[in-house]
């Protein structure tokens, strides 16, 4: 349990989780304009303690000490730095489910097979991100767009409203856009995510945000990311849209400098 402070601003994730509410999101402002009863404004100003559980188990190397989030990386840590016939000193194999204690990593394993590991190790995902396989220790609670940033740092997927109203979130969750800020990491266990970071080969720009940036298609750029993953997935099965069909398809996108017509007319007619 580690205790944390935050004045003038708490997060949503951490205010609906604090309220029972198991969905996340990015922060919010700490200001709220209230209307009291009387129709006076009041501006009040959050200040709050909010107590965050890291209940993330953890597996720790009884020969020194590391902490690894799944039993997989435990067991390759130790493979690839301990010989197995190396004493342990200090520690014993900890189940971080129940905390029985075992003498080496084999005993543990078969604890944990018999016990907790029927259906995988519990909260831990694999998946692929832009054709890579990850494998991911997640709470039940984390959403994707969490998942693909604080934890893999991807940060070219930006979170804007955070209740899955603005679109700047889009990634491809096999090759269909959705709202990452609306799905559960646990949910992606087996799919293929494909974010912004997948269109450029770290070098060059793709044809798509080659014309994004020929044509000026953005302003402060926040929301772009959304717009070129919606993007992609119309343009793989209509590789020429016309307006009105680009239009239907960043119907759930928002630019907020106004720049919606220019990245709309970037998109209609394919690359
Ligand atoms: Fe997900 Fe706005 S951040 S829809």
């Amino acid at each position: 349990m580690s205790e944390k402070e935050e004045t003038k601003q708490i997060s949503r994730r951490q205010f609906l989780r604090n309220a029972g509410i198991v969905v996340g999101g990015t922060a919010v402002g700490s200001s709220f304009l209230l209307s009291a009863c009387g129709g006076e404004e009041v501006t009040k100003t959050v200040t709050k303690t909010v107590n965050v559980t890291t209940a993330t188990p953890k597996f720790v190397c009884p020969y020194d000490s590391q902490e690894f989030d799944t039993f997989a990386a435990l067991q390759a840590h130790v493979e690839a730095n301990h010989s197995a016939g190396d004493p342990i000193t200090v520690n014993k194999f900890v189940s971080p489910y129940d905390g029985a204690e075992f003498d080496t990593l084999e005993q543990l394993k078969a604890h944990l097979d018999a016990n907790f590991m029927s259906q995988g190790e519990p909260g831990v995902v694999s998946f692929l991100v832009n054709g890579k396989p990850v494998t991911v220790k997640v709470e039940d609670y984390w959403t994707l767009d969490f998942v693909l940033r604080d934890r893999l740092a991807l940060y070219g997927t930006k979170v804007g409203c955070g209740v899955g109203q603005c679109g700047a979130c889009t990634v491809l969750v096999d090759g269909v856009p959705t709202f990452a800020c609306l799905t559960l990491g646990i949910e992606i266990a087996g799919k293929s995510i494909e974010t912004i970071e997948s269109l450029s080969d770290g070098t060059n720009l793709s044809p798509l945000q080659q014309k994004f940036y020929d044509n000026e298609a953005f302003q402060c750029g926040f929301c772009t990311s959304g717009f070129m993953m919606a993007a992609k997935a119309l343009l793989a099965e209509n590789p020429n849209p016309t307006v009105d069909e680009v239009r239907e398809a960043v119907a759930g996108h928002i630019c907020t400098c106004g720049n919606l017509k220019n990245t709309v007319a970037t998109i209609a007619g394919g690359v």
